[in-house]
């Protein structure tokens, strides 16, 4: 135990992201994940298997998805406390890296995931409060991006998983780096007037701009209409809470991997609103989502648990307007 953990404080950030391979191996970070459950294979068509050797020794064997027949195939990926809570508030620097304590196990698996995906699927609220982030293998792990890259050729995938921003307002910042795909595989899902919000601010016109929805809302099945006519067979869903639980209302998360932090935030007087796993919608537990464990694994003291949610019944994709699709993921 280290003299942090014995004094019950947050140890230092187990790994610069952009440190040197050499560094990393020397202070251990690059450790394999120990398996503690890891329930048997997955059946039919899979996404993924047996990754590049460096992937495969640090995540501790193969890694794959199944796969829909009937629509895109959503999993989802987050880090929460102890408690429960995966945001400080829904400002700037109060999301991921704060409840991981900058993980670097943490980015490593959702590096992992983002390669496995078609599409990274993000909600506008997220997007605002990471202006630096591109949702990329390459971005949140540098340090694993040759091998993600090699991974994604070996499985016949485009170098980047697309990201597809869900905005009901349209209010998103131009300039920001998500957008920055030189390769027409960034995409807004919006409203019609979220889409002249967006025309009015001047999206650069690699990034799509779809009308998923005439309501106010885009409901789950649009969404998944949307996703469905780009072409993708997986999509990673990183949050936020907000749109997670529209999405696990309608039944529409098929897997969640969720990293646990051992720290305690609480939530009270004093400190912004802290956000939970799901949040906008709380069910009975009578009907409440329940998830079959899939696997743990474990880095220091935190966990990175894999449910499997694919027993719901989940929503059809609805029938997009033809006029409001494009031609699919390049
Ligand atoms: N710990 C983690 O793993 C983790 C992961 C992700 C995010 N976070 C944190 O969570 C916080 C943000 O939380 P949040 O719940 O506000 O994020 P969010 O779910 O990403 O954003 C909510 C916004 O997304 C859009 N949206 C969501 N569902 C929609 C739907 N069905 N139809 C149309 N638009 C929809 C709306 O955007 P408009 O307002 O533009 O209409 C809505 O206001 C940030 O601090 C972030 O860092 C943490």
């Amino acid at each position: 135990m280290s003299e942090d953990e014995q004094r019950g404080r947050r140890p230092a950030a187990s790994g610069d992201a952009t440190g040197p391979r050499s560094a990393a191996d020397a202070s251990g970070i690059d450790a394999a994940l120990e398996v503690l459950v890891e329930a048997p294979g997955q059946r039919g068509e899979a996404r993924g298997g047996t990754p590049p050797a460096g992937l495969a020794r640090r995540y501790g064997g193969p890694l794959a998805v199944s796969l829909r027949p009937d629509r895109p195939t959503v999993i989802a990926n987050f880090v929460e406390s102890l408690d429960g809570i995966v945001a400080l508030g829904t400002g700037p620097r109060g999301g991921g890296s704060e409840i991981s304590g900058a993980s670097e196990p943490d980015r490593f698996v959702m590096a992992l995931l983002r390669t496995l995906a078609d599409v990274v699927v993000v909600g506008a609220g997220t997007f605002r409060t990471a202006p630096r982030h591109e949702w990329t293998p390459r971005g949140i792990a540098p340090r694993w991006a040759g091998d993600c890259a090699a991974w994604r050729a070996q499985l016949g995938l485009p170098s980047e998983p697309a990201i597809v921003v869900v905005s009901a307002s349209g209010d998103l910042p131009p300039d920001h780096p998500g957008f920055s795909r030189e390769d027409g595989r960034a995409f807004v899902a919006t409203t019609g007037s979220g889409a002249r919000q967006l025309a009015h601010r001047g999206l650069p016109a690699r990034v799509r701009v779809e009308v998923v929805s005439d309501a106010p809302r885009i409901e789950p099945g649009a969404l998944l209409g949307f996703l469905s006519r780009l072409g993708t067979r997986l999509a990673l869903c990183e949050g936020g809470p907000h749109l997670l639980s529209g999405l696990l209302t309608a039944g529409a998360v098929d897997e969640l991997f969720v990293t646990v932090a051992p720290q305690l935030l609480g939530r009270g007087p004093g400190a912004a609103a802290r956000l939970g796993l799901a949040e906008g919608h709380a069910w009975d537990p009578r009907e409440a989502p329940w998830g079959s464990l899939r696997s743990v694994r474990r880095a220091g003291s935190h966990l990175f648990l894999r449910y499997g949610f694919a027993g719901q019944r989940g929503p059809a994709p609805a029938q997009v307007r033809p006029d409001a699709i494009g031609p699919g993921l390049p």
